[in-house]
């Protein structure tokens, strides 16, 4: 196994090592620091079913299971398919405008996750560029360069996070398919509080923990003042210097940390583009901190 970082911003890419293989603890503990110290490992070239995309991410802690989502790998329900592909009854193949916006996977979820694991089959391609990159900024970088003065004005406090606020920004573009939540659904996914910074179970680092897509209020601050600290945190993480864009190549299976960066899915291509993408969501339901040591 080789890793070798990205040159500019974060990201790393980990070449001679086959996924298919089981994952003996050095390589997992090797794979385990490099998704803490890089935010992003790519692994090229790969070649995995769903049943071997979910050996290698279970590995790292509980797949999550998204009981409404209709479009999983057959018999594998912690397996996603993300797709604009439809058959020839018109039925789509899969969940078609995942990550749309800049967020962090689950952080409205009072048990946060670890990491996603993607496997591309299909790129969407133009006059032979790849299109659909998945954006990510690193929240290490961006928590170590905030002022001092707000570093300690929200040392300790949480910010709440609410499904619902991403899922109307989606809802409300033109020609989505997504309706608005029932009571019932906003039952099963109330707003929960997170810190605004975490301490990163494998770097033992500060990260900023705060995402336009779901973060609405920062408990204890007046809402004027909660709003312009958003606003502020939103701004701060959003700089060209934290960005790395993922540019897929199919074969490509992709690692990030979701603790430690938030990421976007850029929407630049067309129906007839196909994208076709395995997904797996690891919950951070093991001591990370233990196990990288
Ligand atoms: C996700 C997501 C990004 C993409 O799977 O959580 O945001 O590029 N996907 O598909
Ligand atoms: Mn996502």
């Amino acid at each position: 196994m080789r890793i070798i970082a990205n040159n500019s911003g974060p990201g790393a890419r980990v070449e001679e090592f086959d996924l298919r293989q089981p994952l003996e603890a050095p390589d997992f503990r090797t794979l385990l620091r490099a998704l803490g110290n890089f935010g992003v490992l790519c692994f090229p070239r790969q070649d995995l079913d769903a049943a071997k995309l979910a050996a290698f991410a279970g590995r790292f802690g509980t797949l999550e299971v998204n009981v409404a989502n209709m479009f999983h790998a057959e018999g594998l329900p912690e397996i996603m398919h993300l797709s604009n592909m439809r058959d020839a009854a018109g039925t789509p193949l899969g969940l078609s405008d995942a990550g749309q916006g800049w967020h962090t996977d689950m952080s409205y979820s009072h048990d946060i996750a670890l990491a996603n694991v993607l496997h591309a089959k299909l790129v969407p391609m133009r006059d032979g560029q790849p299109l659909g990159d998945t954006q990510f900024l690193d929240m290490h970088a961006a928590y170590e360069d905030l002022p001092d003065e707000v570093k300690q004005r929200l040392e300790g406090r949480v910010a709440v996070h609410d499904f619902e606020k991403f899922w109307d920004v989606m809802r409300l573009r033109p020609g989505s398919s997504r309706g608005p939540l029932t009571e019932a659904q906003k039952a099963r996914k109330p707003p929960v509080q997170q810190p605004i910074f975490r301490v990163h179970p494998v770097t033992g680092r500060r990260v900023l923990y705060c995402n336009p897509g779901y973060a609405i209020r920062i408990a204890g601050l007046e809402p004027a003042e909660s709003d312009a600290m958003l606003a502020f945190l939103f701004r701060h993480q959003m700089q060209a210097k934290f960005l790395h864009s993922h540019h897929w190549t199919p074969g490509d299976v992709l690692m990030w940390d979701n603790i430690a960066t938030i990421h976007n899915a850029v929407a630049d291509y067309g129906p007839d583009e196909p994208r076709f993408i395995l997904r797996a969501q690891v919950m951070a339901s093991l001591d990370y901190g233990a196990l990288a040591a």
